[in-house]
């Protein structure tokens, strides 16, 4: 971390806990928050400053907790609010800021206000703060246009009354209207709410999809598929559209009401960098996730255009640049890098890559991505399992996937439950230390069975293991005046490798080429994702570098 006074969130690596499958503290296979109040001391040795947690609300489960039927309560599948104030404090102690998930764009179907819309009827005021409209064609039996789930079929559910309610994710996600009030006010209130307990901020749950065309025109013809020419924004009827920008204004209002540096980070999928930059202005949200970074394929010209573009576009307003490889909605990294070819992809469209996986391959270029990312300047993101190396888990049975992208998208899609599989902590076989000992209850998805090497257990202590490089780099990052936030300079290097000092005294090397690199002229070797050979970095491998 740098030295300056500058804000927490400027260069703060932030851990993702998901939950469900983080740990699991009363034994019945689901994660919870007594699971990660056990594991905090581990958080702690990892280096991490902070922790987002994915949404811990009231909720149906149809969408894992993105269907939320009350904010201001906790599930009972996780704990209270009570045990929620608990945690933030002894995340405080550890020294752990906390972001919870704020869901804005939908609630879930059982939330009082979508109860008492569906009660109300066609026309009622109640039905105003969601979007509900009559069909088209005869008798209003078509959808009222051609907008789709992101989960699969159409955006739109009819009632037994004849409308149609908007839901670009599930059924059971209905849209509410950012155009009301109501919404904006009651959402408001949420952000004070879970603020005034202690939160130091919040992850914005599509950030981008707030605000719709007011007028609800159909989808614009898609333009040719061109993954690898230069990106252009579209005006699109429901993502990114600029009067998003207002919520946000307000929402900062609002945290800068409190102490001590509350922060937001949008989940905004952004067609280009400056569309990105937009939601980061200075009297907008903090910081934004750079998915530029996780779609690009392994390629240096490719992410060396990505990290030139974000440092260009969000320093132009202010804003430090993010990083982030994994979460919880996309294949885990060593799986996606252990492609023969491993393309580029486009926003707000599902990746799924095709060709055997060769793990040993896409670990290696995992280890050397992290030295990548923990060198940019700016914040990082670690998703929980990736400082285990954890792979996808492809192989899941069609019986346990429970995502709804499987049954939305009629079996054609397995969704995203393969990077959910529970975190394996110790043990040589299921549910590997995930629920306390003696406990019957299985996880909530099956654990693969050789899994015991990934274990926390497994690492701990080995040298040369994916956690230790993890804490490592995050020691010699807090300690290091070059990283975290600040600029970058990038050296001479021949095609295929990425090389960049940043001062004082510190120089990243990567080699993306399919041919040995020796290392530029240096006073230490301060880390390295693999063996060195006298000063000569292999393909897909990384180091840090004292000049
Ligand atoms: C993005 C979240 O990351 C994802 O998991 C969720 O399904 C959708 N938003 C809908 O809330």
């Amino acid at each position: 971390m740098s030295t300056s006074t500058a804000p927490w969130w400027r260069d703060a690596v932030i851990y993702q806990v998901y939950v469900r499958s983080f740990a699991d503290g009363n034994g019945d296979g689901v994660g919870d928050i007594a699971g990660i109040r056990s594991r905090l001391p581990y958080l702690k040795s990892l280096g991490v400053d902070a922790i987002w947690i994915n949404p811990w609300y009231e909720s149906p489960m149809a969408d894992h907790g993105y269907d939320v039927a009350d904010f201001r309560q906790i599930d009972p599948l996780f704990g209270t609010v009570a045990e929620a104030e608990q945690l933030i404090e002894e995340a405080h102690r550890h020294g752990i800021r906390v972001i919870p998930d704020i869901v804005p764009n939908h609630t879930s179907d059982r939330h009082a206000w979508f109860q008492t819309a569906l009660a109300a009827g066609p026309g009622s005021p109640e039905r105003e703060r969601y979007v509900f409209r009559t069909g088209r064609g005869t008798d209003g039996a078509e959808p009222p246009n051609d907008w789709v789930s992101c989960f699969g079929g159409p955006a739109w559910t009819r009632l037994p009354d004849g409308e149609w309610y908007l839901h670009l994710f599930a059924p059971e996600q209905p849209d509410l209207n950012w155009r009301h009030p109501d919404v904006r006010a009651e959402f408001e209130s949420i952000l004070r709410f879970w603020f005034s307990r202690g939160v130091d901020g919040f992850r914005i749950d599509v950030a981008h999809g707030l605000i719709k065309h007011p007028e609800l025109p159909d989808l614009p013809p898609r333009p040719e598929a061109a993954p690898d020419g230069p990106r252009q924004h579209l005006d699109h009827p429901h993502w990114d559209r600029d009067e998003v920008h207002d919520v946000y204004r307000a929402w900062r209002r609002v945290a800068d009401e409190f102490p001590g540096d509350r922060s937001f980070v949008a989940e905004a999928w952004a067609d280009t960098p400056e569309r990105l930059a937009a939601y980061v202005r200075r009297d907008g949200l903090h910081t934004a996730f750079n998915f530029d970074f996780l779609m690009s394929s392994w390629d240096a010209k490719d992410l060396r255009a990505v990290i030139d573009d974000s440092l260009a576009m969000l320093g132009a307003v202010g804003a430090p640049a993010t990083w982030v490889l994994s979460n919880h909605d996309v294949m885990r990294h060593p799986s996606r890098y252990g492609r023969r070819v491993v393309r580029r992809w486009v926003a707000n469209e599902p990746y799924r890559p095709e060709g055997a996986v060769d793990l040993a391959l896409g670990t290696r270029r995992a280890r050397a991505a992290a030295l990548l990312m923990l060198a940019l300047p700016g914040g990082a993101y670690i998703y929980q399992g990736e400082e285990l190396g954890l792979p996808e888990v492809e192989d899941l049975p069609e019986s346990v996937l429970q995502d709804p992208v499987w049954e939305r998208s009629g079996h054609t899609d397995r969704g995203r439950d393969g990077c959910r599989v529970p975190i394996p902590w110790s043990g040589r076989s299921a549910p590997y230390g995930f629920s306390p000992d003696g406990t019957t209850a299985e996880p909530w998805l099956p654990q693969p069975a050789d899994w015991a090497e990934h274990s926390v257990a497994a690492h701990d202590g080995v040298e040369g293991s994916m956690l230790e490089l993890y804490r490592a780099a995050l020691r010699l990052r807090r300690g290091l005046p070059a990283l975290g936030d600040g600029g970058l300079a990038w050296l001479d290097t021949p095609a295929g490798v990425l090389a960049f000092r940043r001062e004082p005294e510190f120089v990243c090397v990567v080699n993306l080429s399919a041919e040995p690199y020796r290392l530029p002229g240096h006073a230490s070797v301060l880390l390295a994702s693999g063996p060195l050979d006298d000063g000569v970095l292999a393909p897909d491998r990384a180091a840090w570098l004292a000049t």
